[in-house]
């Protein structure tokens, strides 16, 4: 069954059931898991950086990022906590997470101020693509105080040309679009200038946007 033959997968916990925890983060694991990663080595990260993985959903990022960066250095939020037991017990091994002691908040309101250490980058993979503008908002502005000044964060998004009307609700299955300038206004509302990166390989074509702490 190809991705367009597939039926939109129930919201929350029903659906990791339903799904199970790597299709519910939209599978190809392989793939994007390690596409997240090579981007964000490409663009400096570098084991002694911290690094937060904004909805980290069952870690197909997070099985990359956890062995290539020193102790305590990843840092996740999600608000589905099923998703990140999934993660740690069957994808990335419990051994590995005791050895590098990740670091995660379980929050559906972006309470980034949890976590005991301040980002140098942060990715957002396919978080954006699922919100309202409202929920994306929030999300920008409860993370830059949280972060240290210069953080680069990278945020993925399907990128329409101008304004559209999306879902009313936010929801993990369903395509929400947005323009370059709705995404670099409401980042510059909160303290980041926003730098469009555009295509960076997304087998579904999504488009990266960089936020920089100022
Ligand atoms: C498409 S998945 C991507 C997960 C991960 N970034 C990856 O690439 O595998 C989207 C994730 O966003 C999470 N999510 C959606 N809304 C959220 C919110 N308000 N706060 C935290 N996580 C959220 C979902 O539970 C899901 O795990």
């Amino acid at each position: 069954m190809d991705d367009k033959q597939k039926p939109v997968l129930g919201h929350g916990e029903a659906g990791i059931e339903a799904g199970g925890h790597r299709d519910y983060v939209g599978g190809k694991w392989d793939e994007i898991g390690k596409l997240q990663f090579d981007f964000l080595c490409t663009q400096g990260l570098l084991p002694e950086h911290v690094f937060l993985d904004v909805a980290c959903g069952s870690l197909r990022g997070g099985v990359h990022f956890i062995p290539y960066l020193n102790v305590g250095n990843y840092l996740g939020i999600e608000k589905e906590d099923k998703l990140i037991e999934a993660g740690l017990v069957e994808e990335v091994g419990e051994e590995l997470a005791l050895t590098k002691s990740p670091e995660f908040v379980i929050s559906s309101t972006f309470a980034f101020q949890h976590f005991t250490k301040k980002a140098d980058y942060a990715l957002a993979q396919s978080l954006f693509t699922h919100l309202t503008a409202d929920l994306l908002e929030l999300c920008l502005r409860n993370m830059r105080p949280q972060v240290k000044d210069g953080c680069r964060f990278f945020a993925t998004f399907f990128e329409s040309e101008t304004s559209v009307d999306n879902p009313e609700s936010s929801h993990d299955h369903l395509n929400f679009k947005y323009t370059q300038a709705e995404l670099a206004t409401l980042g510059e509302k909160h303290g980041w200038s926003a730098n469009y990166i555009g295509d960076w390989g997304h087998p579904r074509g999504q488009r990266m946007m960089e936020f920089v702490g100022t």
